[in-house]
C-alpha cells in the first residue's frame, strides 16, 4: 500500500459505507425541505412522482457513482481523470459545488444547534407565531450568532473528518445513524398521539393527479439529486473506499430506501401536529424555525420533544457536512499529496470564511442580503443565490453528465463487471443501463430546458 492509501483509509465493514452513504444523503433535504415542499405541492400524487423519480432517475445514478469510485478507489476529481480523461472537468464541478454547498448549509446546520439550545430553556414558551417569527428574523439578523454558529458547525465537521474514514467517519456515523431513527420513531409516536395522524396519513397516500402540475413534476426531479446527494461527486468519494467485494446494487438500493424512508418519516412527524393545532405552515424555512417551535411549547411533552427534534435534525446535517468536506479532502490528499490533518484544516477553515458570505446574508448586512445577481424573487442575497446556483444547475448539470458518462462512456464489460460483483439478484443491468442511457438523461434535460427556457427555479 503506497503512502497516499494510507493516506485516504478505507470503511473497516460494508455497513460503513452503506451507514455513511446513507448518512450523507439523510440531511436537511429530508427534515426539511421535502415535508415542505410536499406540503406546498399538496401530497399524496407528488409523493408518487417523486419515489417514482427516486427508483428511475436517483437510483441508477447513485449505482452509477458509487461504481465510478469504487472502480478507481480516487477521489471524484481522480476517478473521472483515470475513466474518462477530459471528463475530469466533472470531477472538477463536484469539489467545487462540494465547496459552495458546504458554506451555506453550515449556516443552516447551525440554526438547528441554536434551536435545540432555545427550545431547551424554553425560549418560545408562551409565544405566539407572530413572536417565533420575529425571534427567527432577529436571529438570522444576527452577525455574531450567525458567524459563530456556523463556526462551531465546521468545528465540528472537521471534527470527525480529521479522524479519517474508519475512525472518523465510519464511526461516527454508526452511532448517530441509529440514534436518528429512534429518535424520529419516538417523535412520531409522540406526534401521532395528537390524532391528526389520521389526516397526515392521506395527505401523503392519497394521490389526486389533477393537483399534479409540470412544476411539481420537475421540482420531484430536482429534489431527487439533492437529497440522495447526487451530482457532485460526494458518492463517487465514499465509494472510493469500498471494497470491491460488496453488491453495488443492493448498497444503492438500501440508501435510497434509508432515504426515502426518512424523508416520509420526516413528515409523519411533522405533520400530524401541524394537522392536529391547524397551523398553516409558512413557506421554507418557515415550517421548521417559526411552525414547529410554537407547537412544541404548546404540546403536552413539548419541553422534551421540541429539543430531541432540533438535535435529531443537528444529527441529520452533520452526517451529510462531514461528507461534503470529504469530497474536498479526497481531492486534496489524492491529487495535491496533502496530509488528510492538513487538508482538513485548511479546506475546513477556507468553507468557513466562504460561508461568512450566505452566513450574513439574512438580514445582518444590507448589501449581502440584497445583492441579486440573477434577479429572480427567490435569488436575492448571497445564501439564496448560492442555493439557485448549487441546486438549480450544479447538481443537476453535474448528475445530467454523470449519467451519460457512466452510460454511453463507459465499456459495457467494465460496468457489467463491475455490476455484479458481489451478489446480485436484485436490479437487472440492462435495466439499470437503459435508466442511465435515456430515462435520467432526458428526465435532466428537461429541467435544464425548463429552467433555461422557462424560468423555473427549484429552491
Ligand atoms: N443530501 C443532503 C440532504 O438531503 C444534501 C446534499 C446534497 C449533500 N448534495 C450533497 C450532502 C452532497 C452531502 C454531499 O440534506
Amino acid at each position: 500500500m503506497s503512502a497516499s492509501n494510507t493516506e485516504r483509509g478505507a470503511w473497516s465493514s460494508k455497513f460503513g459505507f452503506i451507514l455513511a452513504a446513507a448518512g450523507s444523503a439523510i440531511g436537511l433535504g429530508n427534515i426539511w425541505k421535502f415535508p415542505y415542499i410536499t406540503y406546498q405541492n399538496n401530497g399524496g400524487a407528488f409523493v408518487l412522482v417523486y419515489l417514482i423519480c427516486i427508483a428511475a432517475i436517483g437510483m441508477p445514478i447513485m449505482i452509477a457513482e458509487m461504481m465510478i469510485g469504487r472502480r478507481t478507489q480516487k477521489n471524484a476529481f481522480g476517478a473521472l481523470r483515470e475513466l474518462g480523461g477530459k471528463w475530469k472537468f466533472l470531477g472538477a464541478l463536484g469539489v467545487i459545488t462540494g465547496f459552495i454547498l458546504l458554506s451555506y448549509y453550515s449556516v443552516v446546520a447551525g440554526w438547528t444547534l441554536e434551536y435545540f439550545f432555545k427550545s431547551l430553556a424554553g425560549a418560545f414558551n408562551g409565544l405566539s407565531q407572530q413572536e417565533v417569527g420575529a425571534l427567527f428574523g432577529e436571529f438570522v439578523g444576527d452577525p455574531f450568532r450567525q458567524i459563530l454558529w456556523h463556526f462551531i458547525f465546521i468545528a465540528l465537521t472537521i471534527g470527525v473528518v480529521v479522524g479519517g474514514i474508519s475512525s472518523g467517519i465510519e464511526r461516527v456515523t454508526k452511532t448517530l445513524m441509529p440514534v436518528l431513527f429512534v429518535i424520529m420513531i419516538i417523535l412520531m409516536v409522540q406526534s401521532f398521539m395528537t390524532g391528526g395522524g389520521g389526516q397526515a396519513l392521506t395527505f401523503l397516500f392519497r394521490p389526486n393527479f389533477s393537483e399534479l402540475t409540470f412544476d411539481s413534476v420537475l421540482e420531484a426531479v430536482g429534489h431527487s439529486f439533492f437529497t440522495l446527494s447526487l451530482g457532485m461527486g460526494a458518492i463517487i468519494t465514499y465509494g472510493s473506499y469500498m471494497k470491491p467485494k460488496d453488491s453495488l446494487p443492493r448498497s444503492g438500493l438500501i440508501v435510497c430506501g434509508l432515504d426515502t424512508l426518512v424523508a416520509i418519516m420526516a413528515c409523519l412527524v411533522i405533520y400530524p401536529i401541524i394537522f392536529a393545532f391547524d397551523l398553516t405552515p409558512t413557506k421554507g424555512a418557515g415550517i421548521l424555525f417559526t411552525t414547529l417551535p410554537v407547537i412544541f411549547a404548546k404540546m403536552p411533552g413539548g419541553a422534551v420533544f421540541g429539543p430531541l427534534f432540533f438535535i435529531l435534525v443537528a444529527f441529520a446535517a452533520l452526517t451529510s457536512t462531514i461528507s461534503l468536506l470529504e469530497v474536498v479532502v479526497s481531492y486534496c490528499i489524492d491529487e495535491l499529496k496533502w496530509k488528510r490533518k492538513q487538508a482538513t484544516m485548511i479546506v475546513g477553515a477556507a468553507i468557513f470564511v466562504l460561508g461568512i458570505l450566505p452566513a450574513l446574508s439574512n438580514g445582518a448586512v444590507d448589501s449581502l442580503s440584497n445583492v441579486n445577481i440573477f434577479g429572480k424573487a427567490s435569488t436575492a442575497g448571497i445564501f439564496n443565490t448560492f442555493d439557485y446556483l448549487v441546486s438549480n444547475w450544479f447538481l443537476t448539470v453535474g448528475g445530467l453528465l454523470t449519467a451519460i458518462f457512466v452510460g454511453w462512456r463507459l465499456s459495457d464489460s467494465l460496468k457489467d463487471k463491475e455490476f455484479h460483483e458481489g451478489k446480485n439478484t436484485i436490479i437487472h443491468y440492462k435495466i439499470w443501463d437503459f435508466m442511465l442511457k435515456f430515462v435520467a438523461p432526458v428526465a435532466v434535460a428537461l429541467i435544464i430546458i425548463a429552467v433555461i427556457f422557462l424560468g423555473k427555479e427549484f429552491n
